[in-house]
């Protein structure tokens, strides 16, 4: 087992190190020259163009992908997107539009819920698309279409590099849905691929600064309750850096949309509360750091993430961590990597068993 582990201590940050492979992977596989080719995925331009609405139905990480990738293809492609937990969407009675695409996400192919919600679909005739790891698996066998995510064997139970890589296969379905359906000019096309294909060597940067993490999760081991708050894009990335946490170091932790706070979570601020603000929205950034103070002005202790260059979270954080910049679209590619470690990183000051966490399992193949 060492040797799998490849010199690291646990396959978890094995494979956080392995995103930068999993997501370059993950792109190449469609990004031909420059241009997205779908030939693979078995998507034509024709059925593109006729889909009238999306659905994006998973569990666990896999749907918050699906959260994160609503913003994308609902700004850049100009297509309506109902994101659903596969639990949820299996018993209830929705009208579905028969000329929507559903994409069902997960990493194994197996889980329960997931492959239920897809054959649904299937029944009801609308068109399904399977964004999936592992090679064959049911889920891959049965969707119509299926778009590999490139990540590996991921043996941890926290997914990490599976999530980089389902974002990575969400982003180029956005960019080739806006320039297939017209809201995107061709120039823009080719400044987003450009942008995607920077992904991985900035995630490459963010793991050179993990110490400065390593040191702040010591601080924080011993934390009873998380926040964590942004709004848009950054709310998604706040969804998955809160089930880092509690999954793998059983702090209790909820992430909020940060407009939200005052409806009733700010009321659970005490003295010294960790509170972390996702902030990579320009547009969003005054309005998510304004909750955060009213947090602090009530004993909160506040960690901020933002892109470098803003370096005037300083004077409103305790303490701000930095990832570089990429289009804000693809931002939840770059801000859940200092949250991922922050969840490996309290998980191993607490000394608890980082890969295989209590009560959990990797796959979910029972309901
Ligand atoms: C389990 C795993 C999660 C995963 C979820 C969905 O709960 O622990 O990491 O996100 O199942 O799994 P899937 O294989 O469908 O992506």
């Amino acid at each position: 087992e060492a040797a799998e582990k490849a010199g690291f201590e646990h396959f978890m940050m094995k494979e956080i190190h392995e995103q930068p492979k999993a997501v370059q992977d993950t792109l190449n596989s469609v990004i031909k020259d420059g241009r997205i080719d779908f030939e693979a995925v078995g998507i034509t331009e024709d059925e593109i163009k006729g889909f009238e609405q999306i659905y994006i139905v998973a569990c666990g990480s896999a749907w918050h992908v699906g959260m994160a990738a609503q913003y994308v293809l609902e700004d850049m492609a100009d297509i309506s997107v109902r994101v659903e937990l596969a639990s949820e969407f299996r018993y209830r009675k929705m009208s579905l539009n028969p000329k929507a695409l559903m994409i069902v996400v997960s990493q194994s192919g197996e889980t329960a819920d997931t492959l239920a919600a897809l054959r649904l679909a299937k029944e009801k005739g609308i068109t399904t698309m399977a964004i999936v790891n592992v090679v064959g698996s049911s889920i891959a066998r049965e969707a119509d279409k299926v778009f590999y995510t490139l990540a590996g064997p991921e043996i941890s139970v926290a997914t990490t590099k599976a999530y980089s890589a389902q974002l990575a296969a969400m982003y180029c379905l956005a960019v080739q849905f806006a320039k297939v359906r017209g809201k995107i000019t061709e120039e823009q096309y080719g400044y987003y691929i450009a942008e995607l294909l920077t992904i991985p060597e900035k995630i490459q940067k963010i793991l050179e600064d993990k110490e400065r993490l390593q040191w702040f999760a010591a601080k924080y081991a011993n934390a009873s309750d998380v926040f964590f708050v942004g709004r848009g894009i950054d709310y998604a990335v706040c969804l998955e850096g809160s089930l880092k946490l509690k999954e793998i170091s059983y702090i209790h932790s909820e992430a909020y949309a940060a407009g939200e706070l005052k409806h009733g979570t700010i009321s659970l601020i005490e003295q010294g509360t960790l509170v972390i603000g996702v902030l990579t929205q320009n547009e969003l950034y005054e309005k998510t750091i304004s909750n955060m103070l009213e947090c602090k002005s009530r004993g909160a202790y506040l960690m901020g993430m933002t892109t470098y260059g803003n370096y005037e979270i300083e004077d409103q954080v305790n303490f701000a961590v930095y990832v570089p910049k990429v289009d804000e679209h693809f931002m939840a590619s770059l801000a859940v990597i200092p949250l991922q470690l922050l969840g490996y990183y309290v998980s191993v000051a607490k000394g608890l068993d980082v890969d295989k966490p209590r009560n959990l399992a990797k796959s979910v193949t029972v309901e």
